[in-house]
This record gives C-alpha cells, structure tokens and sequence, in this order.
C-alpha cells in the first residue's frame, strides 16, 4: 500500500519509515510534487493534523496522514503545546526553542512534561484518528546528537538517557509518535 506522510519534516519521514517496516510504501510531499508550507493555524494538534492531511488531500488528490506533535510542560501550565514549533518565534529554530524552555524553567523543580502526537489519516472520503504520548522529564542541559526538535533535552520515563540519546527504533518503541503510528499500522494492516 501506498501512502503519502503529509510533512516537510524529513526526521518525521524517517521515523516513520522505520517503523512501518515493508508493508508500506511513504512517499513524500517531495514526492507528490508538493514543496508548499502546509496550513497549520489551529489551536489544538487535532485541528493542526487534519488540516494538513486536508489540504493534501485537496491539492493533490492523494490518500495521506500527517501528524501535529506538541511538548506540553507542567510547570509551564502546558505550554509550549500546540506553539511548541514557534515556542521561540518565526523563523522557526529548534535551538531558539530549545534555549527558551530551558530559560522559562531555570528556577523549576517541576521537570515533568509530555510530548502529545496525534495522526489525521484521510482514505478515500474518510477519516481517522490516532493518538501517542509520551510522559518524561525536561532536562536542565542539552545530551545526544540523535533525534530532532526537543530531543536533546526530553528524557522518556523509565530510561535515564534523552530521546536524542537512543536509536531511532529505540525512541519509536517508546516515543509519542512511534505509538501513534503503532495504532494507524494495526488500522491499516486490518483493512
Ligand atoms: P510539528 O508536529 O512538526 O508541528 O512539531 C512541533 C514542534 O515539536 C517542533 O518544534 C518539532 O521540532 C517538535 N517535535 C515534533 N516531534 C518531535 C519529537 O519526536 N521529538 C522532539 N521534538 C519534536
């Protein structure tokens, strides 16, 4: 089967890929000849997530999922959240984020905080909805090369090492989005 994953995000791509094995073709939007900013204006990931598989769908007439992912933190009162790309303002920059949330937690003994996946999936005229989380701890600096976004400075609960710190199939047994995409495998394999 065939299927477009609606992002710009090539980390996003290769994560998924990893984690859907053979059974499934991705494609890009490279790939469908799409190298349009897709629309995300919404207040919550749900919004977020199916209006990009929605314009996808719309401008290029292809079945697809995209995911909208947001770091809720505790002593933030949630925040960033569904802000968690432009934490820090446009253009957006994962370091600037980064930086921001460590700045904005400085003098917190509250690290808790949870990244939040959810996957809008558009099959012919129908849709579907997947979700993942991921509860851990914000750390106060930087570790790992690996990953992307938050990465180096989100520890999963239970490891002691960051997202950044593991290998990709590593973080997908565990990660916010590897669970999501667990739940549209185990809806795709069934159809
Ligand atoms: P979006 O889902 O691409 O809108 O991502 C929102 C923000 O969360 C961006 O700053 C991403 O870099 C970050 N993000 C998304 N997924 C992950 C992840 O798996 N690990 C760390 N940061 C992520």
């Amino acid at each position: 089967m065939k299927i477009c994953f609606a992002t710009n995000n090539p980390k996003k791509i290769e994560e998924v890929k990893a984690a859907l094995g053979d059974s499934f073709e991705i494609v890009s939007l490279k790939d469908i000849g799409c190298s349009n900013e897709l629309p995300e204006t919404g207040d919550t990931l749900e919004h977020n997530a199916f209006q990009k598989a929605r314009y996808v769908k719309e401008h290029f007439g292809v079945d697809c999922f995209a995911d909208d992912t947001g770091l809720e933190v505790d002593a933030l009162e949630g925040a960033p959240g569904v802000y968690s790309g432009r934490y820090a303002g446009e253009p957006r920059s994962d370091e600037r984020n980064i930086n921001l949330l460590l700045k904005n937690l400085e003098n917190s003994s509250i690290r808790t905080g949870r990244f939040k996946t959810v996957i809008a999936l558009l099959l012919g005229d129908e849709e579907y909805k997947f979700e993942g989380v991921a509860e851990g701890e914000i750390l106060k600096v930087r570790t790992g090369n690996g990953g992307f976004g938050y990465d180096p400075v989100f520890c999963p609960v239970g490891d002691s090492r960051s997202f950044a710190e593991l290998s990709m199939g590593e973080k997908n047994r565990i990660s916010h989005r590897g669970k999501a995409v667990s739940e549209l495998i185990t809806f795709l394999s069934h159809r």
